[in-house]
């Protein structure tokens, strides 16, 4: 009986056959969007792993909000570091629950499963086996059929770029693993400048600035906090009360942290995002170098919400920067658009 109800259950109904899910496998953040209803699920990339009954216990939001306060057997796990796969298990498990979470549930009152068919990108730097990776979590998350397209192709179609074009455009995604800046034309990369002292790897430098500063130890989530609250380059200066662990004592220390604290501390790596950005422009072929300056640098990915970012990148480096408008967003929106173009995605489509 079972053998036929799961044999009845991999029936593929027409209705079902094509429906499409999409994923951006973030290191900060994963974005699942279904066709026709866009993004359904964006939760931290993080679980807690039981090391007792060898299972897992937590998952993404739910996880990095207990980041530090775990008891000893329960291990915070980051299964993507620098935009791939670091954890395969953990990451098959996260993708499990989250897709029990979205697109699963749409069909709760089924018993008939839908055959799901996915997308999914990876980063320029990702090397074949972990582009397979990707590819194999979600078979094993339960896909029936998996597509791999070029993160920075779909982030770019994501900021309102024709990446089909002739005009090459510059687009500089700024993420929680990898800071990725890409010139993007005729429907591929032309070229690349990868960093991965990205906005996680921020808050680390956070962690150590008021550490020597200070004299006080805080938590990863606070630093984040610290960066989400207080950044910005619109001269505003804002100030907080936070809470920490002393050094001299080992007792709770309250200090107050203000915006130019958090500046002074990521000034390094601000500056090292703009150097990148002025390298790959100049490494570019003379054809290019005109229209990829006409035509400015989108900026996408969580850091791109910081306010007065483009204003600051752009007085740096003297070309016009956008931001801002739900960018962070764009390479899962853009993966959705290139999806839906049936005719060139065979060209897009890498594994
Ligand atoms: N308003 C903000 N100010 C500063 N940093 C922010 C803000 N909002 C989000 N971030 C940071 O952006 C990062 C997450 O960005 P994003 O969601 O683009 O990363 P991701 O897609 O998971 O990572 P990647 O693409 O590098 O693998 C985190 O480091 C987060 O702290
Ligand atoms: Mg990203």
């Amino acid at each position: 009986m079972l053998n036929l109800i799961n044999r009845v259950r991999k029936i593929k109904l027409p209705f079902f056959a094509n429906f499409e899910i999409y994923f951006d496998l973030g290191t900060s953040v994963t974005k699942i969007a279904i066709q026709d209803r866009g993004v359904i699920l964006k939760e931290a990339t993080y679980l807690g792993y039981n090391q007792r009954g060898h299972d897992y216990l937590f998952f993404g939001d739910e996880a990095k909000s207990i980041l530090g306060k775990t008891p000893e057997f329960i291990k915070i796990i980051r299964p993507v570091v620098a935009g791939v796969i670091s954890d395969f298990d953990a990451e098959v498990a996260l993708i499990g629950k989250f897709l029990e979470r979205s697109a699963y549930l749409y069909f709760s009152n089924s018993w008939i499963k839908p055959a799901l068919r996915g997308f999914a990108v990876v980063p320029g730097i990702a090397t074949e086996i972990e582009q397979k990776a990707v590819q194999e979590s979600l078979f094993k998350a339960g896909l029936s059929q998996v597509y791999i397209l070029e993160k920075a192709l779909a982030t770019a179609a994501g900021a309102g770029i024709n990446i089909f074009s002739h005009k090459p455009v510059l687009v500089a995604d700024l993420g929680g693993g990898l800071i990725e800046l890409s010139i993007v034309g005729s429907g591929g990369i032309i070229s690349q400048r990868t960093l991965k002292t990205a906005g996680d790897h921020m808050n680390k430098v956070i962690y150590n600035y008021i550490y020597l500063k200070y004299g006080i130890i805080l938590g990863e989530a606070t630093c984040e906090q610290l960066k989400i609250n207080l950044l910005n380059f619109e001269d505003e200066e804002k100030i907080t009360t936070i809470r920490g662990k002393s050094l001299e004592t080992g007792l709770p220390k309250t200090v107050r942290i203000k915006t130019s604290d958090i500046k002074e501390a990521l000034l390094t790596s601000f500056n090292q995002i703009i150097d990148t950005i002025k390298e790959l422009i100049e490494s570019s072929a003379p054809e290019i170098v005109d229209e990829v300056i006409g035509g400015g640098i989108i900026l996408t990915g969580g850091l791109s919400t910081i306010r007065g970012i483009d204003r600051f990148i752009s007085q740096e480096i003297k070309i016009d920067v956008t931001a801002g408008g739900g960018l962070e967003y764009a390479t899962i929106s853009g993966l959705m658009k290139l999806a839906s173009h049936e005719e060139e995605l065979s060209k897009l489509i890498i594994l």
